[in-house]
């Protein structure tokens, strides 16, 4: 088999990629481990930064995200008993859609078997293979057989825990890494919207987050330990744990439902570098891994998918791969911003079992200046947001 541009991974960012470039009229083929209905049902985050609606919109793959998608234009912080609203929209004129990650990976899967993509699921034992030549290629089996991709490119879009970034020598590679001393425990629940907007709650018990799926399906995450497990959880536990840290005095209540799944997800900020070698490159999170609380995951996977399929279109149309040389330059200029600004928000808003009453203090000072002082409050929001593309 050949092609232009073997994608290894079916997430969000392999996905796109692959979509950018059929609209470029590069060609690709999609190697993904996993079943079409577990990609499509895998429960991730769920808010997309303005720029990454717009690459959406524009690539003819939000429909529905347009008509099923909640458009918020600020969120809210909570803390010593009280709720203050940050306005996204008019600090920075730019507003979020809040759609779960899953549902962007069904469009995608659509917009791609709708165009005879080449996407071929449930294939395993792969390994990339001179990707220090201009001919590199990829080996698998599917269906049982072995078989070998040869293409122009391969792109490792496999994710954190993929084989792309291995298959980097060592030597030449850089990982940047921390480890958070909690996790989020997150709650799918059959009821109404308890908020219009999303609730960010710091509390000395631990952060909570009020966020939303559907008008009739909420998202609520409140910290934990990493090490904890699901079964140690009864609803009661949750609703109390939850009650307890959105506490408040403006009689806002949280609406309990059915709740109808529960999980634990650890928290890192990594970074590898370069993100790329050769003709190998990577994209999204087997790059580059950011604490949910800024919300930053799948946006920054869509950012540097774009960066490449411009490359990528340079390379083709013009011969020319100055943009291909530079990419992980470019794309790093956003990720770590974006890596930062994940850091702060979790720095904000977590109990650190460790922090002493002066780390406390500053904590609360934070937060405080944060909702006082517009200029704080507008570094909140355009991050938030996502900084315009360069
Ligand atoms: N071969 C083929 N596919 C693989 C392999 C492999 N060896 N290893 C992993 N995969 C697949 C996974 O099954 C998954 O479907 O690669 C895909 C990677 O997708 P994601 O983990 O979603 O990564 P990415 O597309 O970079 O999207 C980043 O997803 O994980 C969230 O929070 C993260 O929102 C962020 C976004
Ligand atoms: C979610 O709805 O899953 C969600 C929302 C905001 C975040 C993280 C996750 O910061």
């Amino acid at each position: 088999m050949n092609t232009q541009v073997a994608i290894i991974g079916a997430g969000p960012a392999g996905l796109l990629l692959s979509h950018l470039l059929h609209l470029r009229g590069i060609e690709s083929v999609v190697l993904e481990s996993r079943t079409r209905a577990d990609i499509e049902s895998t429960i991730r985050a769920g808010v997309l930064e303005q720029g990454t609606m717009d690459i959406l919109n524009e690539a003819g793959v939000g429909v529905r995200m347009r008509s099923e998608g909640a458009l918020h234009h600020g969120i809210e912080l909570a803390f010593g008993g009280k709720r203050h609203r940050i306005d996204l929209s008019e600090l920075t004129g730019r507003a979020i859609t809040v759609y779960a990650q899953h549902e962007v990976i069904k469009d995608l899967v659509a917009v791609r078997v709708a165009a005879d993509a080449q996407l071929l699921f449930e294939v395993s034992d792969v390994s990339l293979h001179a990707i220090d030549s201009e001919q590199p290629s990829v080996r698998f089996k599917h269906g049982g057989e072995p078989q070998q991709l040869k293409a122009d490119f391969v792109i490792g879009c496999d994710g954190f825990h993929g084989i792309a970034r291995a298959t980097i020598p060592d030597i030449s590679r850089r990982d940047y890494q921390r480890i958070y001393p909690f996790g989020w425990f997150g709650i799918l629940v059959e009821s109404a919207q308890s908020s219009d907007e999303l609730i960010y709650a710091q509390h000395d018990r631990g952060f909570a987050l009020v966020s939303t799926r559907s008008p009739m399906v909420q998202r609520h995450y409140f910290q934990c330990d990493p090490k904890d497990e699901v079964a140690n959880w009864s609803d009661d536990r949750i609703w109390s744990e939850l009650h307890t840290r959105l506490e408040n005095r403006d009689g806002w209540k949280l609406k309990e439902g059915k709740i109808f799944q529960k999980n634990i997800i650890g928290m890192r900020s990594f970074v590898s570098t370069p993100m790329q070698h050769g003709r190998l490159f990577l994209a999204g999170d087997s790059a580059h891994i950011v604490p949910p609380t800024g919300a930053k995951g799948m946006n920054l996977a869509v950012a540097d998918v774009r960066l490449l399929s411009i490359a990528l279109d340079e390379f083709y149309k013009k011969g020319q791969q100055d943009q291909l040389d530079t990419y992980t330059e470019t794309a790093l200029k956003r990720i770590w911003r974006a890596e930062h600004f994940s850091w702060w928000m979790t720095s904000l808003l977590h109990r650190f079992e460790d922090a002493s009453p002066f780390q406390k203090e500053l904590q609360r000072a934070e937060l405080e200046y944060v909702i006082s002082s517009r200029a704080a409050s507008t570094v909140l929001a355009e991050n938030y947001v996502g900084l315009p593309f360069v």
